[in-house]
């Protein structure tokens, strides 16, 4: 057998080389969030195997004291997170130029994982996760120790492989390949469920990279609030009866979470002019978003927080309120009392209903975060009573006339968990959809994805203010405001986007734009880095996107030709972008909506200001969105079929997509329906 001397002499990329000695177990600053337990379950044999995987990170000298160290950790928190090697104090996205590399992806990769782990950003810095209860960058310390080393040594020949949080190593690839191919949480079909995966996990082989988080494109709340914007304006539009160019003045949205991603429903609210009440049971996440100025202020009764919100809808003046407490209290009040909420949704964190994601009513956090602590005694059963009665009360709410719709977190498959069939369309399963829409479904979809517009970002590298103005301004020349009402409100979007101040973390900007509105932004930007009008950009994109997700529950759920239970789209656009020379490229199970019910990925590009750069924008950021459109218009999604036309007539000769021919749906009917009559 091989020993741990010839192991170590045989790598040049090691933990020993970073440490000489083993680093010092590392405060925890006070009032910094921590994850709950991840409630430890593992077999006796499966907890050895865990430390075994934990301990192939360090070198032999240290395991006899860190073997202790990791199963109490284990047994603890559920995951060994190996805190001593998490560098001390606050981690931040520091300007590229701080950064040490071979290749300037490596280094822009290293801004972007310091960003997601931001004190200011991560929604548990200690436990790597960035955002979504369970969204980690990767699985512990040791590996982002070891990944800082992989980035620092990467060069422009190789490319760094990731599978879930683990670096694998580097590859010979060239130049034109990615620098880095990022898997997180892929499960062999069979074993595809939570349970398996939750062993996995506590195993050290899977890491949930929820969307951003594991693909290192996180940026903050920001990232969501242009969609969140989108949606309840559009939601206001569609279903209020509000006319395209006007918003939400004197309208309510009652809503909840104000955590990582749900934290910028305050702030979109806002902006769109309506008026807002957020419920939130912990209140450092109500004190994170008042002092960013994305809440106006804090009320604890029910009775208040409506008082206060009838009064600015009657002055016609914005506000968003956060109410303390639980949102199934809120609306017992709003039933009780017969108060008139015009939009009502929820993001609370669903897709980990069970894991903390969703607080039962009747208990405080502080109590939830005790009963996850010790073991879950009876925890499930709460979960599942609240999650019915918060579906009775959206019943009698949209009785009377509340417009309700899921914004993407899987509360209303988690309403059906709960033992709840009847919010299924066909009163069994979930299948065909459920009785109340997810926002994609026919807000989000037909409105912006089927034309190909989605969360285009970027992050400015150097860290200076000075290129995020540049490079908004530079963004809104490339919008014609007048061709549609979508480019018109990004085009305001853009316009207030620094007077709005929406950026947490590093310079960072998003934007939702269609395939040409995304090249040639890209290009506009590439050649303002090449005249060093600007430091180098990183672009990318959210994964919750037109083309680069799978998720029936959400981001596929107006695609209604079958395919909806189908992930070739995701994988499509992954493997598409990396054979089209992104610079990263990610690929994850789960996302927003937990493991087995979505594939989604990423990418992000660094701009360098080179030719070889602009070539890639030309021929990857057209495909990343239009790949997705044309999936969309094969599903018979009419606004992806208009755009498809125009784009085969655009890129002639370039690109050609396959579009649909339209059957008679009376004519299928019938010779349906009489040859099914034939044969009873
Ligand atoms: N629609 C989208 O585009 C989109 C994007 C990203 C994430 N999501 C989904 O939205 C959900 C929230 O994401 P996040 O990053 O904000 O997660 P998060 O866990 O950071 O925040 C959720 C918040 O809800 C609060 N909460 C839980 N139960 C509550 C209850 N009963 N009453 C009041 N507050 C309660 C929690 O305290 C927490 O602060 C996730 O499921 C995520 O996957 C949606």
């Amino acid at each position: 057998m091989i020993d741990n001397q010839h192991i170590s002499n045989s790598m040049t990329i090691k933990l020993e080389d970073i440490f000489e000695d083993l680093p010092p177990m590392p405060q925890f600053a006070a009032g910094i969030r921590r994850a709950p337990s991840r409630h430890f379950t593992l077999s006796l044999k499966d907890t050895q195997l865990a430390l075994k995987n934990a301990l192939r990170y360090v070198p032999e000298r240290w395991h006899q004291q860190l073997a202790p160290e990791f199963l109490e950790e284990l047994l603890t928190r559920g995951r060994i997170y190996g805190y001593r090697f998490r560098p001390e104090g606050h981690i931040k996205g520091r300007p590229i130029d701080e950064y040490c590399g071979r290749c300037i992806e490596g280094r822009a990769f290293q801004v972007m994982i310091d960003n997601n782990l931001d004190f200011d950003v991560a929604l548990y810095p200690y436990e790597l996760v960035t955002y979504g209860e369970t969204g980690q960058v990767c699985q512990n310390w040791m590996q982002y120790r070891l990944i800082r080393k992989y980035l620092e040594t990467l060069s422009r020949e190789q490319t760094l492989v990731m599978e879930s949080g683990h670096p694998l190593g580097l590859f010979k690839s060239s130049p034109r390949a990615p620098r880095a191919i990022v898997t997180n949480g892929l499960m062999v079909g069979c074993f595809d469920d939570q349970q398996n995966w939750n062993r996995a996990a506590a195993l050290g082989v899977s890491n949930y990279g929820q969307m951003t988080a594991g693909g290192w494109m996180y940026i903050g709340p920001q990232g969501i609030v242009h969609g969140t914007y989108s949606t309840i304006l559009n939601a206001g539009r569609d279903k209020l009866g509000i006319p395209a160019d006007q918003d939400l003045t004197g309208r309510l949205l009652v809503t909840s979470g104000l955590g990582g991603m749900s934290g910028a429903q305050g702030k979109a609210i806002e902006i769109a002019n309506g008026v807002g009440i957020i419920a939130e049971v912990d209140y450092s996440r109500i004190q994170t978003r008042l002092e960013q100025g994305w809440i106006g202020q804090a009320i604890d009764d029910p009775a208040e927080a409506f008082k206060v919100a009838v009064q600015y809808q009657q002055q016609k003046k914005s506000a968003a309120i956060a109410f303390y407490g639980n949102v199934v209290d809120l609306l017992e009040y709003a039933a009780n009392n017969k108060v008139k909420i015009d939009l009502l949704s929820d993001q609370t964190s669903c897709h980990a209903v069970y894991e903390g994601g969703y607080c039962p009513q009747g208990i405080s956090f502080k109590e939830r975060t005790e009963l996850l602590q010790s073991g879950h005694a009876g925890f499930k059963e709460m979960v599942d009573a609240t999650l019915r009665r918060h579906y009775e009360l959206i019943q009698t709410l949209t009785e009377r006339g509340t417009y309700f719709f899921d914004y993407g977190n899987s509360f209303l498959k988690a309403v059906y968990d709960a033992g709840v069939n009847e919010i299924c369309k066909n009163g069994t399963n979930p299948i065909d959809g459920f009785i109340f829409q997810s926002y994609v479904e026919d807000i989000m979809g037909p409105i912006l994805f089927d034309y190909g517009y989605g969360p285009f970002r970027w992050v400015c590298l150097s860290g200076k203010e000075e290129d995020l103005k540049k490079t908004d301004r530079a963004a809104m020349k490339c919008i014609d405001p007048q061709r549609r009402f979508q480019d018109r409100d990004n085009y305001v979007w853009i316009r207030d986007a620094e007077k709005n101040k929406l950026v947490v973390g590093t310079k960072a900007r998003i934007l939702y734009q269609d395939a040409m509105g995304r090249m040639n932004i890209a290009l506009k930007f590439n050649e303002m880095v090449r005249n060093g009008k600007i430091g180098p950009v990183m672009l990318g994109r959210d994964h919750h996107d037109t083309g680069g997700t799978d998720s029936p529950f959400r981001e596929t759920a107006n695609i209604k030709d079958g395919s909806n239970i189908t992930a070739d789209m995701a994988i499509q656009c992954y493997a598409g972008n990396a054979a089209r020379g992104m610079s990263l490229v990610a690929l994850h199970n789960g996302g927003g909506v937990g493991i087995g019910n979505a594939i989604n990925g990423g990418f992000g590009l660094v701009l360098d200001g080179s030719q070889r750069v602009d070539a890639v924008i030309r021929r990857a950021i057209p495909w990343d969105v239009m790949g997705g459109v044309a999936r969309r218009a094969w599903a018979r999604n009419q606004n992806s079929i208009d755009t498809s036309i125009q784009y085969n007539r655009m890129r002639k000769g370039s690109d050609h997509i396959t579009i649909p021919y339209i059957a008679d749906d009376k004519m299928i009917e019938k010779l349906v329906t009489e040859k099914f009559r034939d044969k009873e």
